[in-house]
C-alpha cells in the first residue's frame, strides 16, 4: 500500500499540488531543501512548526482507519509506505509502515558526525530552531526535502516487499514523486494488479490497472467491505 497527502485532505491537512496544495503559494526551494535550511534555518522552522500544529489539531479519518483495519485483517503480509509526515497512520492504529519521507513530529540533529534524531516537545511552535542536547548543534526537521537520497531503512524495506506483493492500493497521491511511484511499478512488473484511489487524474491512475475516481473516505471502508475484511 501507497499513500500520499490526498489521504490526509479529509483531516484537513493541505496536499502539496492541486487546488488549495501548498506548493500553489509556497516555493519547496526556499523550505524544503538543505540549501534553504542553510540559508535561512528560522523561515524553515518557522513554516514547519505551522505544519506541526496543523497536524496535531488534525484527526484520522475513515481513510486512515480503513488502512490500519486491511492491516489487522493482512498481519505480516501487509506494508504501508507512506509519503505522509503527519503521523496520522500511526493515530489510526497503522504499525506496519515506513514513512518515506519522514516525521513532522521529530527533528535530526544536523551537526556533523551527531545525526540523532528526536521527538519535537509538545509545546513546540517553530518559532525557534531547537539545538541538539547532546553536541549542542542545531536540529533540522526529519523530513526528506528535495535532493536529498532516502535514508536506510525506509525506500529499501518497502522495495524488498513489492516483488511479494499481490494488489498494491495507491491512496491519494499524485505521482509526481517517483520513488514511492516505482515501488508501485516494480510490484507490478512482478505481477501485482495495481489499484489508485483519487479523485483526480495523476501519474498513477494512467499506470494503475484499476482505477477508483472517488475521495478516500468514501472509498476504502467500502472496498474493504465488499472484500469481507472485518
Ligand atoms: P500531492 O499534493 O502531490 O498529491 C495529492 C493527491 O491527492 C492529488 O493527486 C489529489 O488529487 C489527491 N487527493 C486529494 N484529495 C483526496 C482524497 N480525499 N482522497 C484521495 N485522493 C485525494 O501529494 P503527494 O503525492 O503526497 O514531499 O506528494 C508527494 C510528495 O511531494 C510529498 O510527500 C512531498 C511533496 O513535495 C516532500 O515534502 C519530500
Amino acid at each position: 500500500m501507497v499513500t500520499g497527502a490526498g489521504v490526509s485532505a479529509e483531516s484537513g491537512i493541505p496536499t502539496f499540488r492541486g487546488a488549495g496544495g501548498l506548493w500553489n503559494d509556497h516555493r519547496a526551494e526556499d523550505l524544503a531543501t538543505p540549501e534553504a535550511f542553510a540559508r535561512d534555518p528560522a523561515l524553515v522552522w518557522q513554516w514547519y512548526g505551522w505544519r506541526l500544529g496543523k497536524c496535531r489539531a488534525a484527526y484520522e479519518n475513515v481513510a486512515h482507519e480503513a488502512i490500519a483495519r486491511l492491516e489487522r485483517a493482512k498481519g505480516e503480509g501487509f506494508l504501508l509506505a507512506t509519503q505522509n509526515v503527519d503521523g496520522l497512520h500511526r493515530r489510526a492504529g497503522s504499525d506496519h509502515m515506513v514513512e518515506l519521507h519522514g516525521s513532522i513530529e521529530h527533528a535530526r540533529c544536523n551537526g556533523a558526525g551527531c545525526g540523532v534524531v528526536t521527538e519535537l516537545p509538545a509545546d513546540f511552535d517553530g518559532s525557534a530552531p531547537p539545538h541538539c542536547e547532546i553536541c549542542g548543534a542545531m536540529k533540522r526537521p526529519h523530513i526528506l526535502w528535495f535532493g536529498e537520497t532516502y535514508w536506510p531503512g525506509t525506500l529499501d524495506v518497502a522495495r524488498r516487499f513489492a516483488p511479494y506483493a499481490d494488489v498494491v492500493l495507491v491512496v491519494g497521491t499524485s505521482g509526481m514523486v517517483w520513488a514511492p511511484m516505482a515501488l508501485a511499478a516494480e510490484a507490478q512488473q512482478a505481477g501485482a494488479k495495481v489499484i489508485d484511489v483519487n479523485p483526480q487524474p495523476s501519474e498513477v491512475s494512467r499506470m494503475a490497472d484499476e482505477w477508483l475516481k472517488a475521495p478516500a473516505g468514501h472509498v476504502l471502508p467500502g472496498l474493504l467491505d465488499a472484500a469481507g475484511i472485518p
